[in-house]
């Protein structure tokens, strides 16, 4: 995959709010052009493999729980530095001390419910691309 994409989710809670097509809206308007994108739901166990290297941290079972607790829509996007531009896109994860205008300040309640995911490396950004698109899908 090229360093110039990233991996994202719209997470359980922001698509359950309705904010499939604003926070997509935003996206494409900061210049992210969408490669492959998917409508779908992950189970425990997919979850669970999803977030395996968050395995020992004590909010594992409570992030894989809600990120299998209802559809999400996960998506490879392009830009230029795209890893590092969707990270200040999206703000921090806590949404109460992201930046004003980012998309976790806009969408997102709590620091368990924020709304989006964002791969923090390109490394990361191919494997978690990988896991949800076969090649046909990311050309
Ligand atoms: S990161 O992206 O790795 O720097 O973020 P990090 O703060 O290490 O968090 C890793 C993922 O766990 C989620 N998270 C939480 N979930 C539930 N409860 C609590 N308290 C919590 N803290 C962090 C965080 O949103 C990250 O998931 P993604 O999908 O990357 O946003």
């Amino acid at each position: 995959m090229s360093t110039n994409r990233t991996f994202t989710m719209i997470k359980p809670d922001a698509v359950a709010n309705g904010h499939i097509g604003a926070i997509i809206n935003d996206i494409t308007s900061a210049g992210f052009k969408i490669i492959a994108l998917k409508y779908t739901r992950l189970t425990a166990e997919t979850a669970g493999a999803f977030y395996a290297v968050h395995r020992e941290r004590p909010f594992y079972n409570d992030l894989v729980n809600f990120m299998s607790s209802g559809p999400i829509v996960a998506a490879i996007l392009e830009k230029e530095n795209a890893v590092e531009d969707f990270r200040k896109l999206i703000g921090a994860t806590d949404p109460s001390k992201a930046d004003e205008g980012t998309i976790r300040r806009k969408y997102a309640k709590s620091i368990d419910a924020n709304a989006v995911h964002g791969s923090d490396s390109d490394e990361n950004a191919a494997i978690e691309g990988s896991f949800f698109f076969s090649a046909f899908e990311r050309f």
